[in-house]
């Protein structure tokens, strides 16, 4: 897979943050919001393929991928030239009252590799909270139903619905509650939040028992609307099922006529090494959402279901940005790119940076307790959850970025662009780093 810059990373010039980088988070600290938790403090002034540039000319090579977003690896040059030439014809048409030809091909593209059965259908909107939204509303409608089944771990987003159904860390629905009714929990497969508590990875389907109890104590299944599953959990850990959770899981949603909606809004678009997560496990989902990978860092996400499943009714649901028009041909780009190798090269390198992941534990396991993860949605959890800080800024200062994941796992989710010799390099450096710990 071409590497889309010429420059290389790592290259670190200064003392980070650098001079330039610290006079910009100071201006930071004054106006903007300080909620938000960041790792280590970098600055990003421009980005291309995997390197990313501070304003003081440090490079970094990034395997965050702006939270496993950047698809198709920072500006990839389609990517860019499909933003430039819509943005020359037309930025923005709202879809809820008139049509536009980006949003009917971007529509026919993802229907036609959806695995949701005959005929999807495509609703887009902006963020994947939003998709989340609206996939409860429309299992809402779709059933005349109201309860809705989440999993503990799992991630769905921000806003009020998303977030009753987000159940990773308390701090998530701390203070904002009260939350949304009807919205009952279970566990996760393989979760290490399992009441059977076994070790991860042998932790199995009993976790549906749980499923069972929901359904004969507060939850009757014939009053749930939609059972929401992560294929693979992200946020939670990156928790892989095995297959016959998630098949059961369906199984269970369809004799009871409750709509099964995968949230592929972090797996989806190739990052798992195939184009959507649920693939690997042969399910077919009534909805599925997705967003992140969509359109390579613009803002768009989308809801997928059967024509017979997704039936708004007219003016009863909708959204003025999604399916902008720049964002669209973005993610046609993207989808371009992703069939043209990219998902191969996400499961190739994939497995190539898992096998490394398994020799770097070997040399480190008094510090990594597990690799998990699918293609480029990967994670090393370490034995002690108060590592993971030094291990993120460790790389951080050697030139590499990665993300904490879970409760004590560091995650490895670079643009599916990675080459096996960038691989290698990341790999050198968290050695470096874990032989420092
Ligand atoms: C599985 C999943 N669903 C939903 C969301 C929320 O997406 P957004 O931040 O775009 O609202 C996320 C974000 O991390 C996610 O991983």
């Amino acid at each position: 897979m071409a590497i889309v810059t010429t420059l290389s990373a790592p290259s670190i010039q200064t003392k980070l943050p650098g001079p330039k980088a610290r006079a910009l988070i100071e201006r930071d600290l004054r106006v903007v919001s300080q909620h938000y938790h960041r790792d280590y403090p970098l600055v990003v002034e421009e980005a291309s393929g995997l390197v990313v540039t501070d304003p003081d000319g440090n490079r970094f090579l990034d395997f965050a991928a702006g939270i496993a977003v950047c698809a198709t690896g920072h500006c990839h040059p389609d990517v860019v030239a499909a933003i430039r030439a819509q943005a020359g014809k037309l930025l923005h048409m709202c879809p809820t009252d008139f049509y536009t030809g980006p949003v009917v091909e971007l529509a026919e593209r993802l229907a036609a590799v959806a695995p949701v059965g005959e005929n999807p259908r495509v609703f887009f909107t902006n963020s994947g909270a939003e998709a989340v939204e609206s996939a409860i509303k429309l299992a809402r409608l779709r059933t005349g139903r109201q309860k809705i089944v989440a999993f503990f771990g799992a991630f769905h987003g921000r806003t009020m619905g998303a977030a009753t159904l987000t159940a990773s860390k308390a701090v998530q629905r701390r203070g904002y509650g009260p939350m949304l009714p009807e919205v009952h929990h279970s566990y996760y497969a393989q979760c290490y939040r399992c009441p059977v508590n076994r070790e991860p990875q042998t932790c199995d389907v009993e976790c549906l028992d749980h499923l069972e109890t929901l359904f004969h104590t507060v939850a009757p299944p014939d009053e749930i609307a939609a059972i929401i599953v992560e294929p693979i959990q992200g946020e939670g850990g990156y928790y892989v099922p095995k297959k016959e959770f998630l098949t059961r899981l369906a199984a269970t949603a369809k004799k009871h006529g409750i709509l099964l909606v995968a949230d592929e809004v972090q797996a989806g678009m190739g990052r798992t090494g195939k184009m959507f997560a649920s693939e690997h496990f042969g399910i077919e989902p009534d909805i599925i959402t997705l967003a992140k990978g969509l359109a390579s860092g613009m803002p768009l996400a989308a809801v997928i279901a059967r024509d017979e499943v997704m039936t708004w009714n007219s003016g009863g649901h909708g959204s003025t940005y999604g399916g902008n028009a720049v964002s669209c041909a973005a993610a046609i780009a993207t989808l371009d790119l992703l069939e043209k190798g990219l998902v191969e090269n996400s499961a190739d390198v994939g497995a190539y940076l898992f096998s490394k992941l398994e020799s770097l534990k070997g040399r480190h396991s008094q510090i990594i307790g597990d690799v998990r993860g699918l293609g480029l949605m990967l994670v090393i959890d370490l034995l002690d959850p108060k590592l993971v800080d030094a291990v993120l800024v460790g790389a951080f200062e050697r030139g590499l970025l990665l993300l904490g994941c879970g409760d004590s796992a560091v995650r490895l989710t670079p643009p599916l662009v990675v080459t096996t010799e960038q691989a290698d390099t990341a790999i050198e450096i968290l050695d470096k780093v874990l032989a420092t710990l």
